[in-house]
């Protein structure tokens, strides 16, 4: 059956405040915005050591295999001197104890976030170079604009991963070809095809986010929950009115006006939720 048409998000472009949860994860210095920003180094993970096969666009994907310990720094206890710094700490570089139920949940969300986040990366590049292809290097440009926000997702999530020791997708090669293949196909068909896999693509991960979040919202409850679950919540949150905005996007440059719509946007779609079945426990 196929799929209605996803609603607008109606959130203008540039009104997210300054201060975004995910930047917790950053190093000082200049941060990478929501749209607008400088893009992230790429490779910028804690334990950043790229793949021989990564490319510079993209950060890489590696996190820690195995258990990583906290750097001495990060899990001295809160001193009285420096509150505010020991809160950021324990949040960004403590991984919480958990029950094994909380465990699954945590690490299921946090894996196939950042496999998403990694295909998110490959679709992008293979739009790109099929825009470039085209001679199109209008819709090439917007591409990259929306790519620069995965590249942060990507580095985010990397980081995330590595706090709370799960391991990443051990399907790396697959959703880099798939989605590159994606990206790129879609985008060869032309503008408005390129936008509607974006738009397909974008409405399945912002429903996804949407889950993780109400899944979440029971850890964050507890008043004793570690500070790394809600500015887990907080990330999701940010991330997901990113791609929404990549959503509104889309539409507005003619996802809908693709020919086959309805079926490219199903089939896209259909992908994509497989894709995070598999993710959550490969
Ligand atoms: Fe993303
Ligand atoms: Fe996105």
């Amino acid at each position: 059956m196929l799929r209605p048409t996803p609603l607008l998000v109606l959130r203008p472009l540039g009104a997210r405040t300054l201060t975004l949860a995910s930047h917790a994860y950053l190093p000082p210095g200049p941060k990478p915005g929501s749209f607008s920003g400088p893009a992230p180094t790429a490779g910028a993970g804690p334990n950043a050591t790229a793949p021989p096969n990564a490319p510079a666009g993209i950060p890489h994907a590696s996190v820690a295999s195995s258990p990583q310990p906290s750097t001495p720094t990060s899990t001295s206890p809160p001193t009285s001197n420096a509150p505010e710094t020991s809160g950021r700490d324990r949040a960004t570089a403590e991984s919480p104890d958990l029950s094994a139920t909380e465990r699954r949940l945590v690490e299921g969300i946090v894996r196939v976030d950042h496999a998403g986040e990694l295909g998110a990366n490959w679709i992008y590049r293979g739009q790109k170079w099929a825009c470039q292809i085209r001679g199109d290097h209008g819709t090439a440009g917007q591409v990259e604009q929306m790519w620069d926000n995965e590249r942060h997702h990507l580095n985010v999530l990397t980081r995330v991963a590595d706090q709370h020791r799960v391991r990443p997708t051990a399907l790396y090669p697959v959703w880099q070809g798939l989605a590159w293949g994606l990206g790129a196909a879609m985008a060869l068909m032309g503008k408005e095809a390129a936008m509607a896999c974006t738009e397909a693509v974008e409405t399945v991960i912002g429903e996804h986010y949407d889950d993780q979040l109400r899944a979440l919202r029971p850890l964050i409850a507890k008043p004793d929950a570690h500070p790394s679950l809600p500015l887990l919540a907080k990330v999701l949150e940010e991330f997901r009115d990113d791609e929404l905005e990549h959503l509104d996007t889309a539409v507005e440059e003619g996802a809908l006006k693709a020919p086959g719509h309805s079926l490219l946007s199903a089939v896209v779609a259909a992908a994509c939720r497989v894709g995070i079945t598999v993710a959550e426990k490969v």
